[in-house]
């Protein structure tokens, strides 16, 4: 079998998962969320929910995938008490892995457009009137020329391997997205309007932070940004140092990704209203505010529009940025079929990324040959339905099928003292009984409202 690969660093890992939390979903998901719901008290509700729910499953999914060394389907395996668990191991594995690959199916179309729109703002510039708007038409064409793209890049970074690709790639690109997002927050602040999206985003409406509705909502935008349920997590978890303190960098990641998604509403917001001070339509038809792709590709291109020369530079900065957040999380997705097939199939990794990678570049097609057919159903069946269900899962590996003896035993690997910390005190019981009834308690929401 080949060598494992490993993060050089903390921070090499700290980049890489925090690159597939942050992404389409930080940046157009959470901020049009929250002012949708109450603003600031969303954001309240949104923290209990990370905190309380989703980091905890996010440090299941990395201590066992540091344990078992492994992907997803052997690592479930590897804990299994009997041959019943182990079937349970093996389809939860493979569904996670199914699961996963549609989402990047879907996502990759949504990565393409911000790949023709960050290109653009250039045409336009250089004169090449009929390419800029062919770039902005929602043509077959485009679409497919980019979806392909988008994964010809995905597949390039994952073939370079764990230090060489995924993690060169995410100490590169998160820090760029991270001054983009920042240079993009002060220009827009300094526009007229922007205080009124401030103020929406931020002034909390308690009224409306304790609807079921929202709640289920908010959890599913908890798991989705933390990248769980679909073993993504457990495989970047399989490739951390033994001498790396898992509760220390577990936080780190969900808090990292929560600031960027506070971040992105301190940009989006603002940029909405002061597109609305243009003239710019951001409510639709039934008076909420614009949200998900709507937003990305209609409200703000409109709104860059307005801005003259200006709204050039600020396009192409806006459109590299969400290429950079969506690409970091692509390839997060990509490496967990390609992590299971080098390691059970003895598939090169060459081989095993460009046969995955071209297999869901074609269903990624399939879906945009089809897109009102097929779109809006694997986006929900993937994320709303099988990512927390498998999150639930998850924490029942850990919380009841796995020894309490085995988990402390990996915790203890580069965090001797984790034992008398207030994580340990915690954590164990919360994996056990909160995590598994609080998913729970949505699901059935969701399935019976
Ligand atoms: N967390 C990513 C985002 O917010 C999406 C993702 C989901 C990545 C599942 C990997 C696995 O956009």
């Amino acid at each position: 079998m080949p060598a494992r690969g490993e993060f050089s660093s903390r921070f090499g890992f700290l980049m890489a998962a925090s690159g597939s939390a942050i992404g389409l979903g930080n940046i157009w998901g959470f901020p049009t969320n929250a002012a949708s719901n109450g603003g600031a008290a969303f954001l309240l509700v949104y923290l209990v929910l990370v905190f309380g729910l989703a980091w905890p499953a996010l440090m299941a999914e990395l201590i066992i995938g540091r344990h078992a060394q492994s992907n997803a389907v052997r690592a479930l395996q590897g804990l299994a008490r009997g041959p019943l668990t182990r079937r349970l191991g093996t389809i939860v594995g493979f569904a996670g892995i199914l699961t996963v690959s549609l989402i990047l199916s879907f996502y990759a179309i949504i990565g393409g457009w911000m790949l023709a729109w960050a290109v653009e703002a250039p045409a336009r510039l250089l004169g090449w009137e009929a390419a800029s708007s062919w770039l902005r038409a929602d043509g077959l064409s485009r679409n497919v020329l980019f979806d392909a793209l988008f994964m010809g890049l995905t597949i390039l970074i994952i073939m370079a391997g764990v230090r060489n690709g995924i993690e060169k790639w995410g100490t590169r690109l998160m820090p760029s997205l991270f001054l983009i997002l920042l240079g993009l927050i002060v220009y827009v602040m300094t526009l007229d309007g922007a205080m009124d999206g401030l103020a929406v985003y931020l002034i909390p409406d308690f009224s409306e932070a304790l609807d079921p509705q929202l709640i289920i909502s908010a959890l599913g935008q908890a798991f989705f940004s933390l990248s769980l349920g679909v073993g993504t997590m457990l495989v970047y978890g399989s490739y951390i140092s033994p001498r790396e303190s898992l509760s220390t960098v577990g936080w780190m990641v969900a808090a990292l990704d929560t600031s960027f998604a506070f971040l992105a509403g301190l940009l989006i917001l603002p940029a909405m209203y002061v597109a609305l001070a243009s003239g710019v339509e951001i409510f639709d038809a039934s008076g909420a505010l614009v949200a998900g792709p709507g937003l990305i590709v209609a409200v703000l291109p409109a709104l860059f529009d307005t801005m003259g020369g200006a709204g050039g530079i600020i396009s192409v900065a806006f459109f590299i940025l969400m290429s950079i957040a969506a690409l970091t999380s692509s390839i997060s997705m990509l490496e967990v079929p390609v992590a299971y097939v080098v390691e059970t199939r003895g598939i090169s990794r060459h081989r095993a990324t460009l046969l995955i990678g071209l297999l869901i570049t074609a269903i990624s097609l399939t879906i945009v040959a089809n897109f009102g057919v097929l779109f809006d159903s694997v986006v929900t069946l993937t994320t709303e339905y099988s990512q927390p269900l498998l999150g639930l899962f998850f924490a029942v590996f850990v919380g009841w099928i796995w020894h309490r003896h085995g988990v402390l035993e990996e915790l203890k690997k580069g965090h001797a003292g984790v034992e008398h910390t207030l994580f340990w005190k915690f954590w164990p019981f919360y994996i056990r009984y909160v995590c598994p009834v609080a998913i729970l308690a949505v699901y059935v929401q969701l399935i019976w409202f």
